[in-house]
């Protein structure tokens, strides 16, 4: 049995290990393989590979190594994060009809826009509550439905609650619904933050583009599914055949490459953010600083409770409203951008980007306004990066 941070590094498929004595996973080009018209297709990741649409050698690798990070029954690849999430509710739908989705509003923005669409088109009913865990135990006890599935991020974008997963599943649970799931956007966390299933979510969701290859060069998505719903993986297989968004075998081999530093990665982005966390909670421009791990986060004591790693963003909110023009001009190091998990430290302006499609109320609930930040800290020296965040708020 491997432990975990081995898996990062000798988990996966390996398909030419012993043929060829390769120590990394080739990329698989072919589109097409000899076709076997013997063997049954109708169900996903049958050997020997048909159609690189389909299921690819270098894709399985990665999918096989995330199944095993995330100590799901099976898992899948998708060309974007984004398209993970769709497949996965096109899939619910196919199979169950008409769901209900309980989400809170602090979602990465295109999530909601996307969930919003399948609810206009009456595919689902959608309910979002607002942001904690507490609004989603109290929203699920009253609920009554018989196709519940409940979505959330585990440490939300951009405000960085936690969710507690093992009391939102004690809730659903206890209703005793005909069907129920729990997924977990779990794409700031990381498996090293936590490992969803293991605390009571079904599915698991990221964008890999993040910090799972972790070099801001990818677009990816991986959706792990736990043993008590493998039986999605043939419509959700069939949902990506047709959607056409199997994931390149190139972007799974830098993926594959990047999971196997997640680890080191994960361990300096968390000790970057908390310095910076720090030295933003004493200065005199900033009103507020929300870093899960910091204690006077709300959801602080869920963090300690679940999380093993608090990640690397940290969001904060300025005190006046800001020139965004002329503090990002200050800027040397720190990249204006809107994506997280790389090496290079990234400023984001939610409300005029992520989250420039939320309606107005919405952003009030979650609490996104114009003086509110989300940095991703990056690997650089942390120095660097005080500096050069100080220099930009020089311009507040
Ligand atoms: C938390 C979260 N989930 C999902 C997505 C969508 O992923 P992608 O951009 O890879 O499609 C994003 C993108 O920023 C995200 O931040």
């Amino acid at each position: 049995m491997m432990r975990f941070n081995t898996k990062l590094i000798h988990g996966g498929r390996r398909h030419t290990f012993r043929e060829l004595g390769t120590i990394v996973e080739p990329i698989f080009t072919s589109a097409v393989y000899v076709y076997h018209h013997d063997i049954d297709r109708e169900t996903p990741h049958v050997l020997p590979y048909k159609y690189s649409r389909e299921d690819n050698p270098t894709v399985a690798h990665l999918e096989e190594k995330v199944r095993e990070l995330d100590s799901a029954a099976t898992c899948l690849a998708f060309s974007s994060g984004i398209a993970s999430i769709r497949c996965l509710i096109d899939s619910l739908v196919e199979l169950w009809g008409k769901i209900t989705l309980v989400v809170p509003l602090d979602l990465y923005g295109s999530t909601l826009v996307l969930f919003r669409k399948y609810a206009q088109r009456g595919l689902i009913e959608l309910i979002t509550v607002s942001p904690g865990t507490d609004s989603i135990v109290e929203e699920l006890k009253y609920l009554n439905s018989s196709s519940i599935v409940v979505f959330f991020e585990e440490i939300s974008n951009p405000i960085l609650r936690v969710y507690d997963i093992e009391e939102i599943s004690r809730t659903l649970r206890d209703k005793n619904v005909e069907r129920s799931l729990i997924i977990v956007d779990n794409t700031i966390p990381t498996q090293i933050g936590i490992r969803p299933i293991e605390h009571g979510a079904d599915i698991v969701v990221y964008s890999a583009s993040k910090y799972l290859s972790g070099h801001n060069d990818v677009i990816g998505g991986l959706t792990s599914l736990s043993e008590k719903v493998r039986e999605i993986e043939s419509q959700l297989w069939h949902s990506r055949r047709l959607h056409g968004c199997i994931m390149s075998p190139f972007t799974a081999y830098l993926i594959d490459r990047g999971l196997k530093t997640l680890h080191l990665r994960m361990q300096k982005h968390e000790e970057n953010a908390r310095a910076i966390a720090e030295f933003l909670n004493d200065h005199p421009k900033i009103s507020e600083v929300i870093y899960p791990g910091l204690s006077t986060h709300p959801d602080f004591k869920i963090s300690v409770k679940i999380l093993n790693n608090a990640s690397g963003i940290v969001s904060f909110r300025l005190k006046e409203e800001p020139d965004l023009s002329r503090m990002f001009k200050k800027l040397k190091i720190i990249i204006p951008g809107v994506s997280f998990g790389g090496p290079e430290t990234i400023v984001t302006h939610p409300l005029t980007t992520t989250h420039r499609y939320l309606e107005e109320n919405e952003r009030k609930i979650v609490g996104i306004d114009n003086k509110l930040f989300r940095l991703s800290i990056g690997l650089e020296d942390v120095n660097d990066i005080i500096e050069d965040l100080d220099n930009m708020l020089r311009e507040v």
